[in-house]
């Protein structure tokens, strides 16, 4: 093609996050905020521009130097390197926000290399380079965030295998009776997941069994949530949601701000409220009864957040 444009999900994490770096189970789902590329011939050199990045830093997924790093090692891997070509980036989703941004990035430039250069590449090899990109972006990622990224659908998700290379996750599709409405509340906090991974890694570092027995009991909110979600049980789901957000105030991963608007959330009337994804400030999900959702957005708003709304599909 001459000209063509590809995307990555943005993600949230219903349940389970930093436990799945220990090989438990996570709930992910895709949202509809993207990261779209466009690949268009240049001469010589690849060349990154990333619209907005100058004039709204809060767009910049991943900053620069390492947004170059994950383009170059793309083009390598697909066997590119020093090919010319510029590499228009459009980023829709917020960074540093927990919500998948550099992943989101690594699938949408992926694609669109692919696609200006003819090369057929399956979703999983998509899938497998955007892992490779997280890799050093965050330095431990589980694979969940590039997996929805690519596939962009919900997914139960285990990494039974992390210290290996040859790590083959586990992927199952969750499929709910109808959509299940999740308001997302931005702290405006930014916080790298890597930051936030390495915390968690130097307590269990101190004392793996009791961090272990933590990572357990997330594995078994997750596993419930995987029924209460293929039955549409909001309330059972509320609940785990409140329960996780509570263990991994146990892992020490949440803010203040990250407080204030689960606060808000549930006094709203949520069902359930809880960081999703890094912590350390980024973002929040809360479920309402159906129609809900609105009213408790209006709250967190109120209270100075800006919020998003999705679905569970
Ligand atoms: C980030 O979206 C979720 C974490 O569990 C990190 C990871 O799984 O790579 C915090």
């Amino acid at each position: 093609a001459e000209h063509s444009a590809s995307f990555g999900y943005g993600k949230i994490i219903l349940l389970g996050e930093h436990s799945v770096v220990y090989g438990r189970h996570a709930i992910a789902t895709p949202i509809g905020l993207t990261i779209q590329a466009e690949v268009t011939h240049q001469e010589h050199g690849t060349e990154l521009v990333i619209a907005r990045w100058d004039t709204d830093a809060a767009y910049d997924p991943i900053g620069a130097g390492l947004a170059e790093q994950v383009t170059a090692l793309i083009a390598e891997r697909l066997g590119l390197a020093g090919k010319g070509m510029r590499v228009d980036v459009f980023p829709h989703l917020p960074r540093a926000s927990g919500l998948g941004a550099s992943a989101a990035l690594a699938v949408a430039i992926i694609r669109a290399i692919a696609d200006r250069f003819g090369l057929a590449i399956s979703d999983s090899e998509v899938s497998s380079l955007a892992f490779e990109c997280e890799r050093i972006v965050h330095g431990t990622p589980s694979g969940i965030d590039n997996t929805v990224a690519t596939f962009g659908r919900s997914i139960l998700f285990r990494n039974p295998n992390m210290a290996s290379d040859a790590a083959a996750p586990e992927i199952a599709d969750i499929v709910t009776p109808g959509p299940i409405q999740i308001v997302i509340g931005l702290t405006g906090v930014r916080s790298l997941t890597s930051h936030t991974v390495g915390i968690v890694r130097a307590a269990w570092e101190k004392n793996p069994a009791r961090y272990e027995a933590i990572f357990s009991q997330i594995d078994e909110l997750v596993l419930a949530g995987v029924g209460a979600l293929r039955r549409g049980d909001l309330a059972e789901l509320g609940d785990l949601m409140n329960m996780n957000h509570g263990l991994l105030g146990a892992l020490q991963v949440s803010s203040p701000e990250l407080e204030t608007l689960v606060g808000v959330a549930r006094r709203a009337g949520a069902l359930g409220a809880k960081l999703t994804g890094g912590g350390g400030g980024g973002a929040m999900i809360a479920v309402t009864e159906p129609g809900a959702a609105e009213s408790v957005g209006s709250a967190m708003r109120q209270a100075g957040f800006v919020t998003y709304l999705t679905e569970i599909r």
